[in-house]
């Protein structure tokens, strides 16, 4: 009789060890439906047979929830990362429905890249273990340092990580530099995440998207955007993603940039950056007590800011304390984190056509186009003119403050242009 109750109670024990296991997986699916709005999102992972509820039981049966990323990473076990051989299920992309004349116009420019060579492609890919030996050694480096180098990755506080877009359905971050060809960049996330629709069909060639929809941000799932969709989750999600997927972001000369900024934002007529920028520039920098409202009036008057006092304004101290600097010209380190990210490629906008082909042959995704930039791009050789204007002590200070983007990326100091 004891005997028999011993048993009972054995088999009693098991039986609630395996109700609570049970319970246990219950709670966190319905958990996880009430974290956010959206419900957990991951196509790959949900689509696969070995899906959720296997590793669930099996971590469950475990009872080791408290290692959290742990247990994420094991439940999000997905086909991604950067063994291109292991990216699979990518939906074929629908054909364009550009007009073929176009497509011509664009391959007579020198853009189709059906004939590269294998030897060509191992450069490439030297070149790219260079620059990312380079970032590896300099984070390193203790001699080396810049604002924020230190901090953790969790210390990023959330609007920080605006820059960084994901897509689930290839495994790729882009972070997005405004100025480094960023807008087809953007462009081509859109395609490869299918996050725009154009009459209920996702945008299958870059080259279709508008251009106002391209920088609307609600067209981009970027990381600071995580903590409305997966609430507690989101630092643990942005960790495994950052392990697993293909990282990338494109950077350009810092002082070709500013002069591209400029170019863009204060020499064609906009009034965003009119108001925003150049009225105060024109009151602090020019003497101006009262300037006009709109752009136009501004330049029919004659009116314009210099590049000289965009420098300034740079410069200014004041400028900072008001606000962080505008993205088309905040520093890369600034919006891209490159101590904190491992970026799996680095590419420059000095080498555009080269690094956009390999970038998307890495990503198995050659079957879209680079969009090519018709635009009047900057050219480095045009640095001198326009630093002409600028007193020798300010283009030295200009350099103090982006001296971490020009190391970072391997831009030589520009000598030149920093002795008298
Ligand atoms: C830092 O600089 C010192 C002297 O300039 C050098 O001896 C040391 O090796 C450097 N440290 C690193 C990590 O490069
Ligand atoms: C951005 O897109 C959303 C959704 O499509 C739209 O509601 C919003 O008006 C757009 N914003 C701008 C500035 O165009
Ligand atoms: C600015 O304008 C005021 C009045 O027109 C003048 O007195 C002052 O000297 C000017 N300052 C500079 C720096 O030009
Ligand atoms: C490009 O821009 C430069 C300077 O803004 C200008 O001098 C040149 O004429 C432009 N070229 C074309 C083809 O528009």
């Amino acid at each position: 009789m004891a005997l028999l109750a011993r048993m009972t109670k054995a088999r009693l024990f098991r039986l609630s060890v395996v109700v609570g296991s049970l319970f246990m997986i219950l709670l966190i699916i319905v958990y996880w439906d009430n974290v956010g709005t959206a419900h957990f999102y991951l196509h790959t992972t949900l689509s696969r047979p070995r899906g959720v509820l296997p590793t669930v039981a099996k971590e469950g049966s475990r009872g080791s929830f408290s290692d959290a990323d742990n247990f994420m990473e094991e439940l999000l076990d997905s086909p991604h990362g950067l063994d291109p051989a292991r990216k699979t299920e990518q939906t074929p992309l629908r054909p364009s429905s550009r007009p073929l004349a176009r497509h011509l116009e664009e391959n007579i420019r020198g853009y189709d890249w059906s004939t590269r060579d294998t030897a060509d492609t191992l450069d490439r890919e030297k070149l790219q273990a260079e620059r990312r030996r380079t970032l590896r050694e300099l984070c390193a480096d203790y001699n080396f340092t810049f604002p924020t180098k230190d901090r953790s990755f969790d210390d990023i506080p959330n609007y920080e990580l605006n820059h960084l877009i994901v897509d689930d359905r290839h495994g790729v971050i882009y972070c997005y530099v405004p100025k480094v060809a960023c807008t087809n960049w953007k462009r081509v996330m859109i395609v490869l995440s299918e996050s725009l629709m154009e009459q209920g069909v996702p945008y299958a060639d870059p080259l279709d998207i508008p251009r106002e929809h391209v920088h609307n941000t609600s067209s981009h799932f970027t990381f600071n955007k995580f903590w409305r969709r997966y609430g507690k989750f989101s630092r643990h999600l942005m960790k495994i993603k950052l392990k697993k997927y293909t990282k990338f972001l494109f950077v350009r000369d810092p002082f070709v940039r500013l002069i591209s900024a400029f170019r863009s934002k204060f020499e064609l007529e906009n009034d965003e950056f009119y108001r925003r920028f150049a009225v105060p520039m024109l009151k602090l920098y020019s003497n101006h007590t009262s300037v006009p409202t709109s752009v136009s009036a501004a330049f029919e008057a004659g009116l314009r800011v210099t590049f000289s006092d965009f420098i300034r304004y740079l410069l200014d101290p004041r400028t900072e304390k008001l606000a962080p600097f505008n993205e088309h010209w905040r520093q890369v380190y600034r919006m891209c984190h490159p101590c904190q990210i491992e970026y799996d490629f680095v590419g420059k906008l000095e080498s555009l056509d080269e690094d956009a082909a390999h970038l998307l042959q890495l990503l198995k995704v050659d079957h879209l186009r680079f969009p090519p930039s018709y635009r009047n791009r900057t050219a480095s050789s045009w640095e001198e003119d326009w630093f002409a204007s600028i007193p020798v002590a300010w283009r030295r200070q200009l350099y103090k403050l982006y001296e971490a983007d020009f190391v970072l990326f391997g831009y030589p100091k520009p000598e030149h242009l920093l002795k008298n």
